[in-house]
């Protein structure tokens, strides 16, 4: 049995993806630092699979925690998701961002290089490729200047691994998700927003549930069908579903390089209008909304091309935006 750790394996796409590697047989071990999760996650986990993962509450900012980490236990891969991600609060505090997103992904490969584990997954972002002169966005896109500290760090990261990977026998796969949404189907895991959710599919959810009063649409001035901006959202179990066959890519040694990237959307593009529309059809609810200016460092439109993830992972986005978003709105009905 394969041994794999995930770092953030107790936040939002890593719960998930633990569950599915769970699933198809892995041992999972988990690191996470509760900075934006909770230790029930765990229990919720281990009552989907009947499994409980082996967790250790470290934080990967400290060097020695990790050495002390690898020097205990040998695993087959790591996937790596800890990391902070609000866009806003990475601007206000730069350096904690840099630090935490940066520091821990060193740490991770240096100790990964002296224990010899070359499977790595890394969670990159659509964001890379800020508003990408074509659509839809394939992984050849130009990078672009990154518009936030957050951004950056995504960015800095496919760069750190890319040269490391050069000089050492670790094998990655970055993994650039556009927009997860969605729950698991038991709706006993999903997103957790701490505070006012900055993104839009908990701040729909939450309005929904009578704890926002009004959804504020950022913006319908956008040069789109209807005006509103274009997301590629994809629902969070097919997101983890990736990344198992990005893993069981480079345990079987199937890479063409030492460094890959990878798109992870459906491939469609739905305005904000849209996924209200579709909210309200599949759950009944009338939401309360208004539009008001565009927020800034938003881009018009972005959604994936998918053909070299399809092609080459044999993976492909099942769930609709309909299901996703039933399921978003299971996962809040359990929180009230
Ligand atoms: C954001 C980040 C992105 C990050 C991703 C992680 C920004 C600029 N980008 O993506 O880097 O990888 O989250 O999940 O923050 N919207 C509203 N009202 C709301 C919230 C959002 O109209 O209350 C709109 C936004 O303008 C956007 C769309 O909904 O058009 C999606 O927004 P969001 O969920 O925040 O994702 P992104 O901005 O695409």
């Amino acid at each position: 049995m394969k041994k794999i750790l995930v770092t953030g394996g107790l936040g939002f796409i890593g719960s998930h993806t633990v569950v599915e590697l769970q699933n198809e047989g892995f041992d999972v071990l988990i690191i996470d630092n509760l900075s934006n999760s909770t230790i029930d996650v765990l229990d919720k986990i281990t009552s989907i699979t009947t499994q409980k993962p082996k967790y250790f509450n470290i934080d990967l900012k400290s060097k020695s925690a990790v050495q002390h980490f690898f020097k205990e236990n040998k695993v087959d891969g790591v996937i790596h998701f800890a990391a902070s991600k609000a866009v806003g609060e990475s601007v206000e505090k730069p350096l904690e961002y840099y630090e935490n997103n940066i520091c821990s992904l060193i740490y991770l490969l240096q100790e990964m290089r002296t224990n010899k584990v070359v499977n790595f997954i890394f969670s990159s972002s659509c964001t890379v490729y800020g508003q990408a002169d074509e659509l839809p966005i394939t992984e050849n896109a130009p990078i672009k200047p990154a518009e936030s500290p957050y951004g950056n760090t995504k960015q800095i990261g496919e760069e750190i691994i890319k040269d490391t990977s050069k000089i050492s026998d670790i094998k990655a796969i970055a993994l650039r998700y556009f927009n997860p949404i969605g729950a698991h189907e038991s709706a006993k895991i999903g997103e957790l927003p701490i505070g006012v959710p900055q993104n839009l599919i908990p701040f729909v959810t939450q309005t929904a549930a009578g704890i926002r009063k009004e959804l504020a649409v950022f913006g319908s001035d956008y040069n789109t069908p209807d005006g509103t901006a274009i997301r590629d959202y994809i629902h969070v179990v097919d997101l983890a579903k990736a990344h198992i066959v990005a893993l069981r890519r480079l345990l079987e040694n199937n890479n063409k390089s030492f460094f890959e990237v990878f798109n992870i959307g459906t491939g469609k593009g739905n305005s904000v209008l849209e996924v209200i529309q579709s909210f309200e059809k599949v759950t009944g609810k009338k939401l309360n909304y208004k539009i008001v200016n565009r927020r800034e460092g938003d881009i018009t439109a972005a959604y994936a091309d998918t053909t070299i993830a399809n092609n080459e992972l044999g993976w492909k986005a099942k769930s609709t935006l309909d299901e996703a978003l039933l399921s978003a709105w299971k996962w809040q009905k359990t929180l009230k």
